[in-house]
């Protein structure tokens, strides 16, 4: 299988790519934003001429949620458009493909966590963006795997995790939000799901075809103030210093972009159709601070 990724350098992208060579019936071809650029349709035809890909991931986004709302030509350019020409250049090579999408996609009023069942409602421009992204990859490419996620972090890039470790000095106090929750999902554990996938929806492992969307993320549920306390927890165990934390609510971190109160998924359907189940976020966060430790 060649498996072309878009988005080579961010989180999920470079943990596939990491992933990847372990699988011997994997070849990944990861193509940066210069080799491929999925706004631009001469871009996205030369790579797939180039690489001659069986499968595609599109992990390429505009992620940043806040500045989004005051770019959403940009944001709308990427999300929307740049994921339908992605989709559609599979679409016409019968390629299947698997697009990544997130819980912003809902308004996080829910008391439970959300499936596959309950109606969108996105409250910012990304989640408005990332939703019309994945009716565009519908629409233009019967072949799909959509993912659902939340919370990622990973050894890779600045994230949520990153952020805590070098905010956590020991001197002043963190203010962490703790009326919010969702479920922490480590980029390594979604990559190895995301290689499975492919390998199943090609090589014909599955009873009947999956085309879809699904939500996958680190099992298991907690507050930012609960994943900042377990990173903290464990990177004492690596000689870090402890550094208080102080519970806010998200009244109190006023953003641009307002976040979702409950982010939770659940991921029945995806551990179903693929018999696959993502790991408990606490080992998600013990093998990043490890390897931000000993980096
Ligand atoms: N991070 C999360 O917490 C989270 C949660 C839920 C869902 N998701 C979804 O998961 C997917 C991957 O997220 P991530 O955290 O890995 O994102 P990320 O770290 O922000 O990476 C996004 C990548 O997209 C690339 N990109 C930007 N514009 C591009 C273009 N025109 N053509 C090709 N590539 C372009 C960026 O490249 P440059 O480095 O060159 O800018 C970057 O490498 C996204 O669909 C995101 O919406 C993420």
């Amino acid at each position: 299988m060649r498996l072309l990724i878009a988005g080579w350098h961010g989180q999920v992208a470079r943990a596939l790519i990491e992933a990847a060579p372990s699988r011997i019936e994997i070849k990944a071809l990861a193509a940066g934003r210069a080799a491929l650029d999925v706004r631009d349709p001469r871009s996205i035809e030369r790579a797939f001429g180039d690489l001659a890909p069986t499968v595609v991931v599109n992990t390429a986004a505009y992620t940043a949620v806040d500045q989004a709302e005051t770019d959403q030509e940009a944001a709308f350019a990427l999300n929307r458009d740049g994921a339908r020409l992605f989709a559609h250049a599979a679409a016409r090579r019968n390629i299947p493909i698997i697009h990544l999408s997130t819980h912003y996609v809902f308004d996080g009023t829910k008391a439970t966590p959300y499936d596959e069942h309950d109606v969108p409602a996105p409250q910012t421009v990304y989640g408005r963006s990332k939703l019309e992204g994945e009716r565009a990859v519908v629409e233009a490419n019967p072949d799909h795997v959509i993912i659902r996620t939340g919370w990622v972090f990973g050894p890779a890039g600045q994230n949520f995790a990153t952020r805590i470790l070098d905010a956590a000095t020991g001197e002043a106090p963190l203010r962490l939000v703790s009326d919010q929750h969702g479920n922490p999902t480590y980029a390594p554990h979604l990559a190895s799901a995301i290689l499975d996938i492919a390998r199943k929806i090609t090589a014909n492992e599955l009873d009947r075809p999956a085309w879809g969307t699904y939500h996958a993320a680190g099992t298991g549920a907690t507050s930012w103030l609960g994943l900042a306390s377990e990173i903290l927890e464990c990177a004492a165990k690596h000689g870090k210093a402890g550094t208080p934390l102080e519970p806010i609510a998200s009244a109190d971190y006023p953003a641009k972009a307002a976040r979702p109160m409950n982010s939770e998924l659940d991921c029945a359907k995806f551990e179903r159709t693929f018999a696959l189940h993502l790991p408990p976020w606490q080992q998600g966060v013990a093998a990043c601070v490890e390897r931000l430790a000993s980096a």
